[in-house]
């Protein structure tokens, strides 16, 4: 099962592309997957059972849409920390929430998911969108999550994945020919697009998936596959104390 990345030069490939993609990130994502996206990430943040008042953390968050909704779910008695590596997709973030009707509890941070800048055991609920896939070492990721959250706490893991079905597969490769990479580079941005294709292939299955995180100390791990398997949630507790 390959779960790293070759080199330690793709990080900082990852966080130059989400920096450059990041004006033209959101618009994508909604032709992309025909508005689909936003409808995944409500099921994301019901699956991390983040309750009112609950402090959450989202990692990876880029322009932030799973941080909203996590805020809007724990209101104003609860908190949300947003993280990432690229300033340039806090900034849209920032932005973005600055812009809600009403006041969000979000605190948005620069930070690295193999290394998260917060104390043991502090967090009631976790989401990660679109995150895992990129990550260098996937293993260190979930130990790190496993790590800030508190015992009893999920995390619900969104991420793009390649389907079993033979079928399904062939759709999704043609889907990323024809119309993902020629949309990007319409806007400039195919080899920042094009990366997704081999991302997939890396990306463990969501099987392997649950093998890392029970591997990471979790328990009671399941991998929810979604839109006929090109999309799946991986949602995982931290034994009770
Ligand atoms: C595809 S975007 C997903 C953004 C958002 N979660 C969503 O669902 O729309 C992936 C994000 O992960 C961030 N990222 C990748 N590797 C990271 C790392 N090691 N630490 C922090 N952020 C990382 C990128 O900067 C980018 O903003």
């Amino acid at each position: 099962m390959t779960v790293t990345s070759p080199t330690a030069e793709y990080a900082q490939d990852i966080q130059a592309i989400f920096n450059r993609i990041a004006p033209a990130y959101d618009q994508l994502n909604d032709w992309l997957s025909l508005g689909q996206h936003r409808v995944w990430k409500h099921m994301t943040v019901k699956w991390s059972q983040a309750m009112p008042g609950s402090i959450c953390l989202d990692v990876c968050c880029g322009s932030g849409d799973l941080s909203r909704l996590l805020a809007r779910t724990v209101g104003p008695q609860g908190h949300v920390y947003g993280v990432d590596f690229s300033v340039a997709q806090l900034a849209i973030a920032e932005q973005r929430a600055a812009a809600s009707l009403q006041p969000l509890p979000i605190t948005w941070m620069e930070g690295d998911a193999l290394n998260l800048p917060f104390p043991d055991a502090q967090f009631d609920a976790a989401t990660m969108g679109y995150g895992l896939r990129n990550v260098l070492d996937i293993p260190q990721s979930l130990a790190e999550l496993f790590r800030v959250l508190k015992p009893g706490a999920k995390v619900a893991i969104l991420d793009f994945h390649r389907p079993g079905d033979p079928l399904v597969r062939q759709f999704q490769q043609w889907y990323l020919d024809t119309l993902v990479v020629p949309l990007a580079d319409a806007l400039g941005l195919r080899r920042e697009y094009a990366y997704i294709s081999p991302s997939l292939d890396r990306f463990p299955t969501g099987a392997e998936q649950i093998t890392l995180a029970r591997a990471a100390g979790f328990a009671s791990v399941v991998h929810y596959p979604i839109a006929s398997g090109m999309m799946g949630v991986l949602v995982a507790s931290k034994p009770s104390a």
